[in-house]
């Protein structure tokens, strides 16, 4: 069994409410961890933190539009007040599936937004706490859309690609301070992003994966988890979770 470390330390998950944000709220607050949850959903965020943290002790819920960089700037200023943070999870997105010839600037620059402006913002005020404390773990959600290319993937495949190169980037940068940066890159994951698209076009999505089903948030929450644990000796990587879909 994995001792992930997280007992007792603090995790900002981005995205909490619902889908993978909320498997990995559930996960961390397992191992022990306080979360800091971020999302723009206040309502679904609280109900969840009312359910898996009943006492309000561990989990600490935060409405943060991420689009916004003031309003991140505030959501981290508050949650360093209530503790240092040891592990940031960069989940939240804003799924796009438009064509070349559909896609408008304003959904572009929103995807853009939140997949990586967002993300750079938030990790830059974070980072710059974990450095001066010599240890953070970072983990961003990347996707197997940001690996490989497919229709009406423009924006939200090209920030995911771009997502997976910040990854190294700032690993790189950070290396050096006991903060380690890494990705995970699921496929299709049984959440509201996935089983919004409708049942037909989630059949033929399925089919197309070589383990014949596609992942549970608590598969790729795993993963997730060893990565923000304290033993592991990997920055910079982009660990793939995909069934098979991508073999690299
Ligand atoms: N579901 C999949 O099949 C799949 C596949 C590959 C990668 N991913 C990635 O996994 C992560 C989680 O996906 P999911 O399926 O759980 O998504 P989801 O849409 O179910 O949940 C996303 C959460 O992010 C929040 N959010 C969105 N925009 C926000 C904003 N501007 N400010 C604050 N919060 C905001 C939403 O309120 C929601 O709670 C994303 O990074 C996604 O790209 C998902």
């Amino acid at each position: 069994m994995l001792d992930t470390g997280l007992a007792g330390r603090t995790a900002l998950i981005t995205g909490s409410a619902q889908g993978l944000g909320a498997a990995l709220v559930r996960a961390c607050h397992a191992e022990g961890a306080q979360v800091a949850a971020l999302d723009i959903d206040d309502g679904a965020n609280r109900s969840l933190a009312a359910e898996v943290d009943p006492d309000g002790e561990r989990i600490r819920t935060l409405r943060v539009d991420l689009r916004d960089p003031d309003a991140i700037a505030a959501a981290y200023d508050e949650v360093r007040a209530w503790r240092p943070v040891d592990v940031l999870i960069n989940n939240a997105a804003r799924p796009l599936a438009r064509t070349l010839w559909e896609i408008t600037a304003e959904e572009w620059d929103e995807v853009f937004a939140v997949n990586l402006r967002a993300v750079f913002l938030l990790t830059r005020a974070v980072a710059a706490d974990m450095r001066d404390r010599g240890y953070g773990r970072i983990v961003n959600v990347a996707s197997v859309a940001g690996q490989t290319p497919r229709p009406t993937g423009a924006a939200y495949g090209t920030s995911k690609a771009g997502l997976i190169a910040l990854t190294r980037v700032f690993a790189a940068e950070l290396a050096a301070h006991g903060v380690t940066v890494n990705a995970v890159a699921p496929a299709m994951i049984d959440t509201p992003m996935v089983r919004s698209i409708g049942p037909g076009a989630l059949a033929d999505l399925t089919a197309q994966v070589p383990m014949g089903r596609i992942a549970t948030p608590e598969e790729v929450a795993r993963v997730a988890v060893f990565l923000a644990s304290r033993q592991t000796f990997v920055t910079g990587a982009t660990y793939d979770v995909n069934g098979g879909v991508l073999m690299r």
